[in-house]
């Protein structure tokens, strides 16, 4: 009786330790992530929006349809990023907002001004969570190599 009594006991504490180390873990990952875009002495981001891209640094291939390039440049259509040449704003303008993302610019031509991070478009802005980087990551139809640049934005915080 008394040995069932403690089994149950042991049950009931290993129920609780288990998903509490579960949660303090998720959070301390969480919490992590925050300091390390507010410290200073922090890792430098390997993506950021205004930066010229450097696939190497990525473990990478390198790509001239990419290196050399910021995602601003490439998401604001100023340069092509896909492997296929085209702009974004061959299907992203002022008359074709394709899947819902459209950018106050005429089809073919560069968005001027060039597109800030905070900007709202259609709804979103291109960083944070919930924003279009995420949706375009999420998208089956977009290609890989842009969204591999853009998950590796994400993962260095979304930084301008
Ligand atoms: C050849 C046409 C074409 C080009 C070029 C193109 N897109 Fe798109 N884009 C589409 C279409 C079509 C969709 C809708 C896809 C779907 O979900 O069916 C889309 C969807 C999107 C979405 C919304 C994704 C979502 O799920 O909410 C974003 C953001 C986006 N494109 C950004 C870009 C950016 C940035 C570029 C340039 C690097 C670009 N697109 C280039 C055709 C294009």
């Amino acid at each position: 009786m008394r040995a069932r009594i403690l089994w149950i006991l042991h049950l009931g504490l290993l129920a609780v330790v288990g998903c509490g180390s579960n949660d303090s873990a998720r959070t301390m990952a969480s919490s992590d992530r925050l300091e390390s875009t507010a410290d200073s002495s922090a890792k430098e981001p390997l993506v950021r929006w205004t930066v010229p891209l450097d696939l190497a640094k990525l473990g990478m291939p390198s790509n001239p349809k990419v290196d050399g390039k910021t995602l601003q440049q490439i998401v604001s259509s100023v340069l092509a990023g896909r492997d296929d040449g085209k702009l974004c704003s061959d299907c992203h303008n002022r008359s074709a907002a394709a899947g819902g993302y459209g950018v106050p610019v005429e089809s073919g031509k560069s968005s001027s001004p060039i597109l800030s991070i905070q900007l709202q478009l259609d709804g979103h802005r291109w960083a944070g969570p919930g924003g279009w980087a995420e949706r375009f990551i999420a998208n089956p139809t977009k290609p890989e190599g842009v969204k591999n640049l853009l998950k590796a934005w994400k993962d260095s915080g979304f930084q301008e």
